[in-house]
């Protein structure tokens, strides 16, 4: 039985499996420049974050009414439920879809339609994150923030992905900042390809809570010392640093250090289909590749909920 836990690092659209990809295609008569999905799978080796960005962002193309985003996101759910899942704080990209010419209120409304049915049909509690592309202008991020809206109560908060660098935490300040006055909570994608500085700017100039990633932090011991002197959890996903090479191999992987050091860090799958694994299967590769006992693990899970957004009594619960 995998241990139960929390997924805090887990794109929606990562979830897109072939198999999905090539059935909602035929269903919305959209072709796809892949005879099948073994073909598609081929083009699961990237080099660098922009290959995979690259091959992300056009296999959205199949995702266009409610029902899409309905069954990708129950498709997602009756994976994360075989993992161990108990919780889920779930990222999804607006600007991805409204850019495409599907609305948001499309996207929001599929989402939640399979989000309200998470809790009785398989144990598991949710919260919509909703990320900005931080290769887009800091307006268009302005823009999407306002026209969510009336989406607010069903959305928990706001996180910041796609290619990081070159645009750097402190160009979203404004919208972090409504973000805080709407009571949203923040997170933030930081430290992944980008520098130790834009960690610390993702604190201190957009107020976030979570970092995502955060892996480059320790190139910087005062960031380190930072992250856990005030228990910033960080969101790790090992198989997606394997597979966007940022790190080498998982045996190379610093989760062990991170944890010896102190910092808060947890376990999560990111974009699993196309990374290899959902959120088991990466407690599973770190556990084999860094030779991890079941206190770790436990400890990892454990770290799952504390890091999570969820209220103390569910966390009881589940702790
Ligand atoms: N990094 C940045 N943006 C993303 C990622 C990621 O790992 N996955 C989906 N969008
Ligand atoms: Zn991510």
């Amino acid at each position: 039985m995998p241990l139960p836990k929390a997924e805090l690092h887990l794109h929606i659209e990562g979830t897109l499996e072939p198999e999905l990809a090539f059935a909602l295609a035929a269903r919305n008569s959209v072709a796809l420049p892949y005879a099948d999905t073994e073909e598609l799978r081929k083009a699961y080796s990237f080099s660098d974050l922009q290959s995979f960005l690259d091959l992300y962002y056009a296999l959205m193309a199949v995702l266009r009414t409610e029902q899409d985003f309905a069954d990708l996101a129950d498709a997602y759910l009756a994976r994360a439920a075989e993992q161990g899942v108990r919780h889920a704080e779930i990222f999804f990209d607006p600007q991805a879809h409204t850019a495409r010419g599907v609305p948001l209120g499309v996207v929001v409304d599929g989402l939640t339609r399979a989000l309200a049915h998470s809790e009785e049909r398989y144990g598991i509690s949710t919260q919509l994150i909703m990320c900005f592309l931080r290769d887009e202008s800091a307006d268009s991020a302005l823009e999407t923030f306002e026209a969510a809206r009336p989406y607010f109560d069903r959305i928990s908060g706001i996180g910041l992905d796609s290619a990081e660098v070159g645009n750097p935490p402190a160009k979203f300040r404004e919208v972090y900042r409504r973000a805080a006055e709407a009571g949203l909570r923040r997170v933030a994608h930081a430290g992944e390809e980008g520098p130790a500085s834009y960690i610390t700017e993702a604190l201190d100039v957009l107020g976030v809570e979570r970092i995502d990633h955060g892996l480059r932090c320790l190139e910087d011991g005062q960031v380190v010392a930072r992250l856990v002197r005030e228990q910033i959890p960080l969101t790790l996903c090992p198989l997606s640093n394997v597979r966007l090479r940022c790190v080498d191999t998982l045996a190379d992987h610093p989760l062990r250090e991170m944890l010896d050091a102190g910092l808060l860090v947890t376990v999560n799958s990111d974009d699993p289909a196309y990374f290899g694994g959902y959120v088991e299967d990466n407690f599973r590769a770190v556990r084999q590749a860094l030779a991890l006992d079941q206190e770790t693990l436990r400890r990892l899970a454990a770290n799952s909920f504390r890091a999570s957004f969820i209220d103390d009594r569910r966390r009881a619960e589940l702790l």
